[in-house]
């Protein structure tokens, strides 16, 4: 078997919700600029004590009972994370510990912030591929609310919590068609959280630990890095446009998704769309839509599916699949 595929889809979105009007009565903001410049209505905020292993681990158990597999099945664990629960051990190994996986199988976490889905689902297709594993739970898992500054009105609007995840198996036919994975480091100050474990949180500094961000540069670089990656996916699969079915984008901004729709010609109701429910959940956003579509009956088995994201790196990738 020398492809892979997605076996099963889950998703879990903490159960405090936060809307546009309560967030009112934090910062100088409205209910109609946030939904005029970016399509959110309310985002889900993880409870005091849930952390990213808690939603990593619901929405793993939800893909696993999806693909009719039990955890001892799974071979390879990959959890896309920029908000894990400790410096050590990744949320993966956490997360094998709880489902109770003891087949000494591989368990790491990557950060690669809203494209992490991405760069998970590219690595655990290559393991497949490769023949080194043959069942991986990939999984996008956020507490984006923690390292958000609640007096920024520029940041803490955008993003929520949440969590999604897919199970890749062996197949003889494609599956996943092909990932691409990019990155540009030049880019650091637009979008960044610059405190951490090796330059330290003082006192004073800590008011830094939280995400800044120069919005409409990263506005700009999203859209233009966004319709490179499509026109090469689609090139590289020697696909026309008009022969997908679905996009499944990153939900950072219905602006920036509209921009890959009208670049791809496809019309909103072929784009899974769930930033008005979620926010941006960072890596967690992509497995969510998919599951969502997937579980209301749009995604069937054999359409065409594209997925891309975006984020702070800055990093980028998509992949083309037949689901
Ligand atoms: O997922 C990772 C990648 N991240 C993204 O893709 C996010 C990319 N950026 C964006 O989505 C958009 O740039 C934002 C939603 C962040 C901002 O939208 P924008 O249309 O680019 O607005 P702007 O930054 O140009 O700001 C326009 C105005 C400013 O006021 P002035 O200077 O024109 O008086 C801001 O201060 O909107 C103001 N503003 C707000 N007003 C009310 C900024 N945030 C808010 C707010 N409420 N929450």
């Amino acid at each position: 078997m020398k492809y892979s595929r997605i076996g099963g889809t889950g998703s879990y979105l903490p159960e405090k919700v936060l809307l546009n009007s309560d967030l009112e009565k934090i910062v100088d903001t409205t209910d109609q600029w946030i939904r005029e410049r970016t399509g959110i209505a309310q985002r889900h905020i993880a409870a005091e004590g849930e952390t990213t292993a808690d939603l990593a681990e619901a929405a793993a158990r939800n893909a696993l009972e999806a693909a009719n597999l039990q955890a001892n099945d799974v071979d390879l664990i990959i959890v896309a994370t920029t908000t894990p629960d400790c410096v050590f051990p990744s949320v993966a190994c956490l997360l094998q510990q709880r489902l109770g996986v003891t087949n000494s199988s591989p368990a790491f976490d990557v950060q690669a912030v809203c494209a992490g889905f991405a760069y998970a689902l590219g690595i655990a297709d290559n393991f497949v591929r490769a023949g080194t594993a043959r069942c991986a739970l990939v999984i996008g898992a956020e507490t984006f609310s923690r390292i958000l500054n609640w007096e920024d009105r520029n940041t803490c609007v955008l993003f929520g919590d949440g969590a999604g995840a897919v199970v890749i198996t062996a197949s003889d036919s494609p599956g996943i068609h092909s990932t691409h994975l990019h990155a540009d480091g030049r880019y650091e100050e637009l979008l960044h959280v610059p405190e951490g474990v090796s330059r330290g949180y003082d006192a004073v500094r800590q008011q830094q630990a939280f995400v800044q961000m120069k919005g409409s540069e990263v506005f700009r670089m999203a859209v233009s890095k966004l319709r490179e990656v499509v026109d090469e996916t689609l090139a590289a699969n020697d696909l026309d446009k008009s022969e997908l079915d679905w996009l499944v984008p990153h939900q950072a901004n219905i602006r920036i998704i509209k921009a890959t729709a009208r670049k791809l010609d496809m019309s909103m109701d072929k784009v899974v769309l769930t930033v008005q429910d979620h926010g941006n959940t960072s890596a967690a956003s992509i497995p969510l839509a998919l599951d969502t579509a997937v579980r209301d009956g749009r995604i069937k088995r054999g359409d065409k599916l594209l997925l891309e994201g975006f984020g702070g790196g800055f990093t980028w990738g998509s992949a083309l699949i037949t689901y």
